[in-house]
């Protein structure tokens, strides 16, 4: 797996210090960090700090005889995968907008094709200053990102627009653009990223996820079956985002054609009936239950014992009974504080049919999925969906199914500490 890597250059403000948490969290999340200072910045936080927490050379000045590459400022911007300033002075704005090249960080602005996501902390008449606004309008066209400042007392002891956005929100923001980033320049290919801010805190150590994946075959005869196109990536990306956050899992998987992941209990079971078996026997212990699999409903009333031949008979009928329905029964069966959440697989009218699920069948989350969007539903690497719950519609753009897996996991996160009496609910209303 590919590990992402941040150049973060640090400028010269009094947030520059919060640059260390930033690091932290983007070291937490997987990705390497290098780290490039301006003069100023060195006057706030010491480069020894970032060097013995990246354990690599920290890039102040690219002619200082101590630094090991004397053509830092092309390669370093050429290794990286998201170039992010934190703090960035009106100063370093400035530089970036105008194309000045005086150090070694607006160097390497220049000479880097990568991403840039900027986050700016200063005194609020600075930031409000039409000189500083304009390089920012400046920047926005030229396709850079900016994390905002907030409101708040500012170092200067004055109250305004200029404080540092949170360090949280700061990742979380390069965590999505990395994730936007990797699905167009690299195809989606997987990278060791964890992507949700929140899934750095290992939040779900009190949960055992309960997850069905994968497609089910029903037997037609001992050759032949009927089945659909799920391949168990979205099943197996939540099971690996949830172990990642502490979680102990277990997956009830039918048929995949990806590998599964390490960590977690497997369980295979190929037909609807033995996938409602496994899931029957091990959900009293769980206490969320996720039915990601794409389980057929209906299957071969009779399955023949023997390889049906062809020869003298021009056609057959297949008579088929429903299957039993394993999402209904779960929630049938929920016991104190269990959550139960389902998938829609839908290809039209994708929101009310997902909202008369969660209603039909009790359910506290419903993921509904179009299969028709392109980059979504089945057996891609990506996914676009609606997360619902009783009290929210959280429409998400295209993304990895890996980034999704964290956003049901953090709504799962979000119903448990508001509102516990419905996570607790028992028994069908
Ligand atoms: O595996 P991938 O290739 O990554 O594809 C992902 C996916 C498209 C399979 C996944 O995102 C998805 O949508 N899974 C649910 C597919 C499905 O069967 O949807 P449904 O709308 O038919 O069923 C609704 C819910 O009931 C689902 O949670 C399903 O698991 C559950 N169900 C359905 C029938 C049945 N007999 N028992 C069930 O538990």
């Amino acid at each position: 797996m590919t590990k992402l890597h941040i150049g973060l250059g640090v400028t010269g403000g009094i947030a520059a210090y919060k640059a260390i948490e930033v690091m932290r969290l983007l070291q937490k999340a997987g990705c390497e960090v290098s780290v490039a200072m301006t003069r100023h910045a060195t006057e706030f936080v010491r480069p020894l700090t970032f060097r013995a927490l990246t354990d690599r050379h920290v890039i102040v000045d690219d002619y200082d005889p101590a630094n090991p590459d004397p053509i830092a400022h092309i390669n370093f911007s050429q290794e990286i995968d998201l170039l992010l300033i934190v703090p960035a002075t009106a100063n370093i704005i400035s530089k970036f907008a105008n194309g000045i090249a005086d150090d070694f960080l607006s160097s390497t602005y220049l000479a880097s094709t990568a991403p840039v996501l900027i986050a700016p902390a200063m005194n609020v008449t600075m930031w409000e200053q039409a000189a500083t606004q304009r390089n920012i309008e400046r920047l926005r066209a030229d396709g850079v990102r900016f994390v905002d400042p907030v409101a708040g007392e500012l170092a200067c002891k004055t109250v305004g627009t200029g404080k540092l956005e949170d360090v949280e929100n700061i990742v979380s923001q390069v965590l999505n653009l990395l994730d936007a980033e990797t699905q167009r320049r690299r195809g989606g290919r997987e990278t060791s990223l964890r992507l949700s801010v929140s899934a750095l805190k290992d939040d779900l150590t009190k949960e055992h996820i309960l997850i069905t994946v994968g497609g089910t075959r029903e037997a037609i005869d001992p050759v032949r079956f009927i089945s659909n196109h799920s391949s168990g990536k979205m099943g197996f990306a939540v099971a690996v985002a949830a172990r990642e956050r502490g979680a102990r899992v277990t997956v009830v998987a039918a048929s995949t054609s990806v590998e599964p992941p390490d960590g977690v209990e497997l369980i295979r079971s190929i037909s609807a009936q033995e996938m409602f078996d496994a899931v029957m026997e091990k959900v009293a212990d769980a206490t969320v239950f996720i039915g990601a699999a794409a389980v057929a409903d209906y299957s071969p009333a009779n399955v023949a014992d023997a390889k049906i031949k062809k020869e003298g008979i021009d056609g057959i009928s297949l008579e088929l009974k429903k299957t039993p329905d394993i999402l209904s029964e779960v929630s049938k069966r929920r016991r104190e504080g269990q959550m139960v959440i389902g998938f829609a697989a839908e290809t039209n009218d994708v929101i009310e049919f997902a909202k008369s699920k969660m209603a039909k069948k009790n359910l506290d989350m419903v993921i509904a999925n179009d299969i028709t969007a392109k980059g979504a539903g089945f057996n891609t690497d990506t996914n676009i969906a609606t997360i619902l719950t009783r009290q929210r519609e959280t429409a998400l753009g295209l993304m990895s199914k890996r980034a999704l897996a964290d956003k049901i996991l953090d709504e799962i996160v979000n119903l448990r500490k508001s509102n516990p009496a419905n996570a607790a609910r028992s028994g069908n209303s």
